[in-house]
């Protein structure tokens, strides 16, 4: 049985990472124009430089949680392939002994507006630093902003295509295309589950659904998907 597994904001939320829309989320008190988008960055690079130099440094402070072991583990135990599609930009899949696609970038890394360059990201980055390559001052964080588009989408669309099951985990089924591989796993075939503290915007399109926070119903539901298939 293939799994493909999309994780949100909601797995890293008890690891301390605000989520974006729950009360009090990211999205609350940052204007998202001014520091997720292209425009904003062209406007004012210091202050979106100054937002994930912030969200860097405590990414960098967090550990995995119980929910990031739990995918690792049905990752390295699942008799069958586990693809895990995140749109977290935090390396805490990877902390925890996984493999993950990211959709939406990565804190971790450097990327440069002119020539398309990608490097390993410094703690603090500024408007003023060069490209490690052309040396042009346009190095922004290497993260898909709205209005971009997502990364490795052939590649998820076909492991959506060829799913036996697809779990979708802490995400709000807000943003798109990540709102819209349930609808595509399901006409695929695939079975399809969704793992939240509440139900999302696209709860309807799922089959079944786990509600309970990330650290506790990950791991029983990983214990319950490998002991299955034994
Ligand atoms: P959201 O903040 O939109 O949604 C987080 C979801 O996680 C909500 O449905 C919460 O109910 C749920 N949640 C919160 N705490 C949880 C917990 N402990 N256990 C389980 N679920 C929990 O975050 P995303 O759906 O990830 O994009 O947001 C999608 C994209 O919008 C992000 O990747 C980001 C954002 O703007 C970009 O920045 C491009």
């Amino acid at each position: 049985m293939k799994i493909v597994v999309l994780t949100g904001a909601g797995v890293s939320a008890e690891s301390g990472l605000g989520t974006f829309r729950d009360k009090d989320g990211l999205w609350t008190k940052y204007d998202l124009s001014e520091v997720a988008t292209p425009e904003g960055f062209a406007r004012n690079p210091a202050k979106v430089h100054a937002f994930y130099n912030a969200r860097r440094a405590n990414a960098a402070r967090a550990a995995p949680n119980a929910a990031h072991a739990a995918l690792a583990r049905l990752q390295l135990e699942h008799s069958g392939e586990v693809v895990i599609v995140t749109q977290n930009v935090d390396d805490l899949h990877e902390r925890a002994g996984a493999k993950a696609i990211h959709m939406h970038g990565a804190l971790k890394r450097a990327k440069c507006a002119a020539c398309g360059a990608r490097w390993a990201a410094p703690l603090v980055m500024s408007p003023g630093d060069p490209c490690a390559s052309c040396e042009a001052q346009a190095t922004r964080p290497d993260i898909v902003w709205f209005g971009e588009m997502p990364e490795h989408m052939d590649e998820i669309l076909s492991h959506l295509q060829t799913a036996d099951l697809f779990a979708a985990i802490g995400t709000s089924g807000q943003v798109y295309p990540a709102a819209g591989f349930v609808a595509e796993a399901s006409e695929a075939g695939a079975a399809t589950l969704e793992i939240n503290l509440e139900p999302s915007d696209v709860t309807g399109l799922f089959d079944r659904r786990i509600l309970g926070p990330a650290s506790e119903v990950v791991p029983q539901w990983v214990e319950d998907v490998i002991s299955g298939s034994k």
